[in-house]
């Protein structure tokens, strides 16, 4: 099993950004951790992430035939880019949105997203630990799918 994981738009900043909001661990210590984990189960995971919108629209494209799940935190892309919907669309590979905060409780700007609705399942709100859980819901859906 390949999973990719994305990360969009300042993401790379976690750990000194908003340390109150999005917790104090790097986006590398999360990385590190969720290929921990997935290496003792067997699973393969790419990590990518981008401030433009094109770099993650080319990365999505990519997939196609190479990843079995996408997991998907697209920062403030979430509530803008129909480009990043169209191309999650458009290579037809199961997904999760994800976020560190919950975005419900946040800005009213932040309760749209142009991703959830096609998403397998969405996310949010439990810091590093929804990018476990949207692996492990991501892997339990892809084993009952190729059982
Ligand atoms: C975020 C929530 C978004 O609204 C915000 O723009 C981010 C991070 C999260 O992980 O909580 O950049 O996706």
């Amino acid at each position: 099993m390949r999973l990719l994981l994305i990360n969009g738009p300042n993401l790379n900043l976690l750990g000194k950004r908003e340390p109150d909001l999005y917790g104090s661990s790097s986006l590398e210590a999360i990385e590190d951790s969720l290929q921990l984990k997935a290496k003792e189960i067997d699973v393969e995971i790419d990590c990518f992430q981008s401030n433009f919108e094109g770099a993650l629209v080319d990365r999505i494209h990519q997939a196609v035939d190479k990843v079995d799940g996408i997991l998907i935190n697209a920062g403030a892309l979430t509530h803008t880019s129909i480009a990043i919907r169209d191309a999650l669309l458009a290579v037809n590979i199961p997904y999760v949105e994800l976020h560190l905060s919950n975005p419900y409780s946040r800005e009213s700007f932040r309760q749209k997203s142009f991703i959830a609705d096609r998403a397998l399942g969405v996310v949010s709100g439990f810091g590093m630990m929804s990018y476990q859980l949207a692996m492990d819901g991501l892997l339990s859906y892809l084993r009952e799918a190729t059982k």
